[in-house]
């Protein structure tokens, strides 16, 4: 696939509670302000079709789910997700920003679950082609204090019923994606205070609009 994308692909991901959905709307708002033309989404989800496949991924059941089915479900969606909604914006020229990307499944699946980077690699060959992201924020935070903020939130879905041990797996696997690939991330310490932290999305951010 010849990509030709015009606008910036941007993806934030970290393990439960390290305060994704606020920093996405700091992110939203502070692009917004600089007249980006913005198309905010995420994964699993983004489309009809794919908020489907999140519905059936997210739900917890008593059924075990494989970790293979598991991971061809996070790809079904993220087929569907950049074919109608990724690239389609990217070549319009806006600004994509989604909550998670293919990070995730090598930090949830991969680290997580224990599928093998290699096998993830040729999901990701196949699915991706040439698409990436231009620049990801990894929110690191101690697994014990986003557990405890994500428990506050309600009723836990399939992944947030997860052991200490499988996220700390999970923030194990983010950190050797950001030590393979480390001009592509901006690691934020989201144990700061939420000033220090949108302070430092902010210069990541201008940095970025810098060298468009
Ligand atoms: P969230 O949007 O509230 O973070 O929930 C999405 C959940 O899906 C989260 O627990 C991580 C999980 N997930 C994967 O396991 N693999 C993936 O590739 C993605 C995108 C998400």
């Amino acid at each position: 696939m010849n990509l030709m994308k015009e606008g910036c692909f941007i993806t934030i991901e970290g393990t439960e509670g390290v305060g994704k959905s606020t920093n996405v709307e700091f992110i939203r708002q502070y692009l917004s302000d600089k007249g980006i033309d913005l198309r905010l989404t995420r994964e699993p989800g983004g489309t009809p079709l794919a908020e489907e496949i999140r519905e059936l991924l997210l739900q917890p059941r008593e059924e075990v789910v494989s970790d293979d089915a598991e991971i061809l479900l996070v790809f079904a969606a993220r087929a569907q997700h950049i074919n109608q909604v990724i690239i389609p914006s990217l070549q319009r020229g806006q600004w994509v920003l989604s909550d998670r990307f293919i990070d995730a499944t090598f930090a949830y699946q991969g680290a997580g679950r224990g599928i093998s980077w290699n096998r993830i690699q040729q999901l990701e060959q196949y699915v991706l082609g040439d698409l990436r992201p231009d620049l990801t924020f990894l929110l690191d935070l101690p697994v014990d204090i986003g557990m405890e903020r994500a428990e506050k939130r309600g009723a836990l879905d399939r992944f947030e019923q997860e052991k200490h041990d499988f996220f700390e797996k999970v923030r194990q696997g983010y950190h050797h994606r950001l030590r393979a690939e480390p001009e592509r991330f901006a690691l934020i310490d989201a144990a700061q205070s939420l000033d220090n932290v949108q302070q430092q999305i902010a210069a990541v951010l201008a940095e970025k609009l810098d060298v468009m």
